[in-house]
């Protein structure tokens, strides 16, 4: 089917933060309607998550699931699982998504789980990378958008771009320009992974052309 006839791809979108990176999103999909892909679901580990606020003012649904809530993290894992099957997406993006998610939620959605992270991989992985980064001293960092795997920040990069570091950063004045620039490179890779045009060979990336 040429890509301009399929439907569009279903995303559910992770957060546990104030959801910029999902307003980004949607902002995208809204401007470009060649984007290939729709919001359907949006879940969340933390009820109060600024994130989900902005998915009910734009009308899409809304899944918590709480770890505390749950015996243990496998509990917590497979209600989450069972949240968003229900919506039927075929692409979860992780948008500020604080938690790890192990192989039984990633072989729902093989080479279809995509992650923002505010550093250029493989330095800095971790929930503290902005300040990790200022704390090293680097001159340049920034954001990576990659596929997930097992193991935290690691899977194939998709795309990179880089942020200077000022001699006056904080760490929130750093990482609102790697926000800034988070906020264009994530919706660019939910655009090809959404369009089925990201080949993945191992480690490797590679974007083919538009049919
Ligand atoms: C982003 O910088 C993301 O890379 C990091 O947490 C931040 C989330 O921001 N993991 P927001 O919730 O999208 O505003």
């Amino acid at each position: 089917m040429p890509d301009a006839e399929r439907p569009p791809a279903r995303l559910g979108v992770l957060v546990s933060g104030g959801g910029t990176n999902l307003a980004a999103l949607l902002s995208a999909i809204d401007a470009d309607p060649d984007f290939g892909g729709e919001v359907v679901v949006v879940g969340s580990d933390r009820p109060d998550a600024g994130g989900l606020q902005r998915a009910e003012e734009a009308g899409i649904s809304t899944v918590v699931e709480r770890l505390a809530d749950h015996d243990d993290r496998r509990a917590w894992e497979d209600a989450l699982i069972a949240a968003l099957t229900a919506h039927r997406p075929e692409v979860v993006v992780l948008a500020g998504f604080m938690r790890l998610l192990t192989g039984e939620f990633l072989s729902r959605w093989p080479d279809r789980v995509i992650n923002t992270h505010p550093s250029l991989l493989p330095a800095f992985r971790g929930a503290n990378a902005v300040r990790d980064a200022l704390e090293y001293g680097v001159k340049l960092t920034g954001s990576t958008v990659h596929l997930v795997d097992e193991e935290v920040d690691h899977g194939p990069v998709i795309a990179q771009r880089g942020v200077a570091v000022a001699d006056d950063d904080t760490e929130e004045t750093l990482h609102e320009r790697i926000k800034a620039v988070e906020h264009e490179l994530l919706p660019e890779c939910v655009k090809l992974l959404s369009q089925g045009r990201l080949v993945v060979d191992g480690r490797h990336v590679r974007v083919r052309e538009a049919l």
